[in-house]
Parts: C-alpha cells; structure tokens; sequence
C-alpha cells in the first residue's frame, strides 16, 4: 500500500530488483477522488527501459525461464491467481485511490486479474502444434514457440486487469515482458510486478518501468530488442507506436477504444435493458474503451427508457471511490476537461442535457475531478458526441425507424469494438450481431464479468489483433514449421 510507503519512492522492477530511476528522477501521482498526492513513483528514462529489456531478454534464455517446462510457468501462475485473489482488499484499496473507481469495481478488477493468470496458466501446457500430412517419407510438424520480449503499454483506467489481460498470456507462452503503466495511474502495475516475483516468477520475466510516454513509453516501443508490442490507449498514440515497431518490424496488438452503441428495439425488457445501458456508460465513470457511449433507441420505446434513464442518472451517488460510490471521480483535471468541453460542444450542436451535463455541486467533492452522469438526447448521427470517443460518463441519445437504419447507425463509426442489442426477438438480434462492423457482440447484455474467455478487440480505428481469450496466444507465439524427410 501506499501507505507503508509515505515518502519513500515507488521503485521499478527491473531484473527482479526494486530499483530508483538511472537519473534519480521521480514523478508523483495523484488520488482523483482528492487531488492529494498518493505516491511518488521513479520516472523511467530510456536508459532504465533499456536495462529492462535487456533483463527482459537475457531471461527469456535463461534456464530458469526459457529452460522451464511448460507445467511450471503455469504453477508460478496459478500461485499469482492465488496471491490477487487473497489481497483483494489491499489492491482493490490501492487501485480505488489511485484511479477513482468505485471500491466494489476495484474489487472485481482485481478477480479478473486472477481470472487470467488462471486461465492462461491452464493452457501454458497445452500451447500445442500440428503435424501436417506430405505423404510417404515425410514427417512434418510445427512448434508454437514464445515470440520473445513482449512489451506491453497499458493505460490508467483499468490498470491491474489490462497489466494482467497482457502479462498472463505472454507468461503462459514463455514470452518475458515489459510492462510500462500509464503515468496517471501506475501503482497496482507495479504490485502485480512484487507480486509475481514473490510467486517464484524468475527475475526479468516481468520487468515494471513507470514513466511518461513520450520518454518510457517511446523508448519502449522503439527499442530494436523487443519482438511484439500490445498497446492499449488513444488512436493517435497507437498509430504512433506501430509506427515506432514497423522500424523494427515488430508486430503490434492495438486495442484504441470506441464509441460503442447499445441498441434498443421496443420490445425489450425494460428493466434489463436500462440495467444494462446505464451501466454500459457509467462502469468506471465512462472511462472504459468498451463504453456503451451511444444509445441507438426505436422511436416508439425513447421516452420510456429515457425517462428511466434520467431516473437513475440523477440518484446515484457520485463520490470518492473508497467510499464505494456508484460513480467515482474523472481520472485527471485534463480528462475532467476533455469531457466537459465535449458536453459544450454538444449543447453547441443541438443535443439536449436531460441529465448531468455538470461537475456536481456538493462542497465536499469541490477538490476532485468529479463529473456528473449525464445522458444528452436528440443527438444526431454526425455531431463530434456521436462520433468521438468522450472516454467520461456522457451517453449520445439517437432515435431510429426501423432495424435498416439501427444497422447503419451503429456501423456509421471510424470504431468498431463493441455491439449491445436488446430485445426480445432472436431474428432481430441475430441479424445485428452478423452485421455489425464490431470485434464483439453482446445481446441482452453487455460485457461478461471481465470477459476473460472471450476474444476482444477492434475492427476499424478500435485497432487490430485480439487479446483476451485463447485467441490472444497467437500474439504470443510464432509458428516454426519443421519438415522432415526419413527413410
Ligand atoms: P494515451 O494513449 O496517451 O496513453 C496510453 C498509454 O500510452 C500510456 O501508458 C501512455 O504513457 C502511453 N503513451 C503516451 N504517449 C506515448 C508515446 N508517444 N509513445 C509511447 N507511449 C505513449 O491516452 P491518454 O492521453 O491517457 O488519454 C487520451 C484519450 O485516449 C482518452 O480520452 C481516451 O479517449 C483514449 N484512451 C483510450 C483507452 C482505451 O482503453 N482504449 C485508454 C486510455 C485512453
Ligand atoms: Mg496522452
């Protein structure tokens, strides 16, 4: 906990050492239910990401790693599960004030981040090739070796989940990581680094380096050592950062968010559906790269869910995340502002602020970086909140006429990660989830407890490859085919 650590200096990981940054250098984080400073992290220059993936690599083909049979990663994993899962408490406390978030979503995060050790530490035995069939004289087979040094940049808004959804399965494979978390938010990160080298993972197999991103972050994803990069984040920095691999020809797995709609048919269960959607933008104070961000509603059911929409809206509780709110506070006064300036725009652009639309008036959240739920309504297809990602809990209300025009306004988006639909007809639903241009679809619900099973990712500006899932071992592995003739 940060606690124990008042004036001290949150260290790297790098090689199994807890060290200070090469320069000394520091930066401070911030509890955004407050503004008070939590903790003061190393700030990584690119001569400390450059030990780290040498760490990183020299690890790799080591004994004790890249030596290690299969079953063993997968023990050292199950006993990482194990660890999350009993410090629950102290790391959902951690990552509440660290980024805001309701203690109760806290919690769940950090369950999901023993979900995937535990569930790629399950297949970490089982990464298995083919033998494939040239006839008489021939045997051929393929190998699904670890790609190597996987370097990982993750953002503030899930922090201990996403630094898990990376480093289980690039463990599992026999890859070694290097894991730079975002700077607004870096501390469970770093703990999922103690943590797994307390569970017997050898030393440089996962190597935390904190630090910004145009000088961690960049050094990283253009060092020549590295062999794959999975970034999570904004679109213009991951164009940026596949950019920086290509130089290296470095694959990429880019996850950069969307504008996500949910959509609703009027013969939906009401209750479920306004569950679902309020949730869907709400979870995380909207923060979320599958945020439900628009809300595609048939004419004929509009003012009943929208009614209950406000309902809910105006009564949950907005506070510190500690104090377990339904909504916790924006992750930075930066952010705070991004998404304010977006509700101007679309009171500019005609929408209409049926709920929130405000920092909330009470006095004793004056020193966070709060926002109000808000929904607007009467929003059309083609306003900037229709169109760009808000990342804040802002939800574009849209009318359709019938399921032609709800296909074409859901696909009518640079994004494309996540579909909603409700309703109560299977052929309706069926013929949306076919024809959404989205990585997943998800009917009469949305998102499944973390998704850990579920393949994930973008079609269009969402981004490419998958995470999450068995799918997201082939990130992690590359196939050598090896052909023998006999006889
Ligand atoms: P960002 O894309 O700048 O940050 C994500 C990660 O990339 C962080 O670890 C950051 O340090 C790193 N980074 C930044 N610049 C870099 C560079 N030049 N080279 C290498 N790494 C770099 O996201 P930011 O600024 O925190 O948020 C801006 C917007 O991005 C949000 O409003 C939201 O729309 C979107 N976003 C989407 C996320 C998602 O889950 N898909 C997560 C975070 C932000
Ligand atoms: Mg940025």
């Amino acid at each position: 906990m940060s606690e124990r650590t008042a004036g001290v200096i949150e260290q790297h990981i790098i090689d199994g050492q807890r060290v200070n940054a090469s320069d000394e250098g520091t930066f401070d984080v911030h509890d955004p239910s407050s503004g008070d400073l939590l903790a003061t992290v190393a700030k990584a220059t690119p001569a400390d990401v450059n030990r780290a993936v040498q760490a990183a690599r020299a690890a790799l083909d080591s004994k004790a790693w890249g030596g290690a049979a299969p079953a063993e990663r997968g023990r050292i994993m199950i006993r990482i599960a194990q660890t999350l899962r009993e410090r629950v408490e102290e790391l959902a406390t951690l990552e509440s004030r660290d980024n805001g978030k309701p203690l109760r979503q806290a919690r769940a995060d950090v369950q999901v981040a023993a979900r995937y050790f535990e569930f790629f530490a399950g297949i970490a035995d089982k990464i298995m090739g083919n033998t494939i069939p040239l006839g008489p004289g021939f045997l051929d087979y393929t190998v699904r070796e670890p790609i190597g040094v996987s370097a990982q940049i993750i953002p503030w808004n899930y922090p201990i989940q996403i630094g898990a959804r990376g480093v289980a399965p690039a463990i599992a494979a026999g890859c070694t990581v290097v894991l730079k978390p975002a700077e607004d938010a870096p501390m469970t990160a770093l703990r999922l680094g103690e943590i797994a080298l307390e569970c017997g993972l050898p030393p440089g197999v996962v190597n935390v380096v904190p630090g910004t991103g145009p000088e961690a972050g960049a050094a990283l994803a253009s060092h020549p050592d590295i062999n794959q990069v999975t970034f999570t984040g904004s679109v213009e920095v991951g164009i940026a950062v596949a950019k920086m691999a290509a130089d290296n020809v470095v694959p990429v797995v880019m996850e950069l968010g969307g504008k996500s709609p949910n959509i609703v048919f009027a013969d939906a269960d009401l209750d479920l559906t306004v569950q679902g959607v309020a949730n869907a933008i709400f979870q995380n104070a909207g923060q979320t790269c599958s945020a439900g961000s628009r809300l595609l509603v048939e004419r004929s059911a509009h003012d009943a869910l929208v009614s209950r929409l406000v309902d809910r809206a105006k009564t949950m509780r907005v506070g510190p995340g500690v104090s377990d709110p339904d909504m916790g506070p924006i992750i930075s006064k930066r952010q705070l502002e991004t998404v304010e300036g977006y509700v101007t725009i679309g009171r500019g652009e005609g929408a209409q602020v049926v709920a929130g639309g405000e920092r909330p008036s009470d006095p004793s959240l004056r020193r966070g970086f709060y926002f109000q739920p808000t929904l607007l309504d009467r929003v059309s297809p083609d306003m900037r909140v229709a169109q760009e990602e808000i990342f804040g809990p802002v939800l574009a209300i849209i009318t359709f006429d019938d399921i032609e025009e709800a296909i074409a306004l859901a696909n009518r988006s640079q994004y494309g990660l996540v579909a909603g639909v409700w309703t109560r007809d299977i052929n309706k639903a069926m013929a949306i989830a076919s024809r959404m241009k989205a990585g997943q679809v998800y009917i009469n619900t949305y998102g499944a407890g973390g998704g850990v099973e579920l393949p994930f990712g973008g079609y269009k500006k969402s981004g490419y490859g998958r995470e999450k899932g068995l799918e997201a071992l082939a990130s992690y592995t590359q196939i050598k085919n090896v052909c023998i003739k006999f006889g």
